[in-house]
């Protein structure tokens, strides 16, 4: 990424610890709360495929370990690297998308787009109409 922000080089920081022995993708992602703090999560695999978990959550959970409950998300980067050490494009899958809105409604998220571009979108871009819970 051209225009690197501090998250970005987290999340790029992050993915050395992936552990991807089967897609091969490592992803790293970081998180930065209300409070100003950094929070970061790679993705981990697992021969039981279905077991495995995504970069963003790990991140994410980190986030509410460390502040709890009341955490709020403010901003996500994403970074992966395939086999080759080639950096690639990493929109975030539709599970973390619904779990960015539901810790930081208004999140704004990073990553590399179409053509190696730098995406930046809010959560609300990134997932309309997102589902959420409604006590009946
Ligand atoms: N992955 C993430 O970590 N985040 C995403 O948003 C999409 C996919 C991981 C999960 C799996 O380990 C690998 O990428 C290939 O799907």
């Amino acid at each position: 990424m051209t225009d690197c922000t501090d998250l970005d080089i987290e999340a790029q920081r992050a993915l050395i610890k992936a552990y991807a022995p089967y897609s091969r993708l490592r992803v790293g992602a970081a998180v930065r709360t209300r409070s100003g703090a950094i929070y970061r999560g790679c993705n981990v695999e697992c021969a039981s495929y279905t077991l495995g978990g995504c970069a963003e959550r790990a991140a994410i959970a980190a986030a509410v370990q460390a502040e709890g409950p009341q955490v709020e998300i403010v901003a996500v980067a994403i970074h992966a690297l395939n086999s080759r050490d080639e950096a690639q494009i990493i929109p975030p899958c539709g599970g973390c998308r619904q779990m960015i809105m539901e810790l930081g409604p208004k999140a704004r998220v990073r990553f590399l787009g179409e053509g190696g571009t730098p995406v930046d979108l809010s959560i609300a871009e990134l997932l309309p109409h997102a589902f959420a819970l409604v006590q009946h």
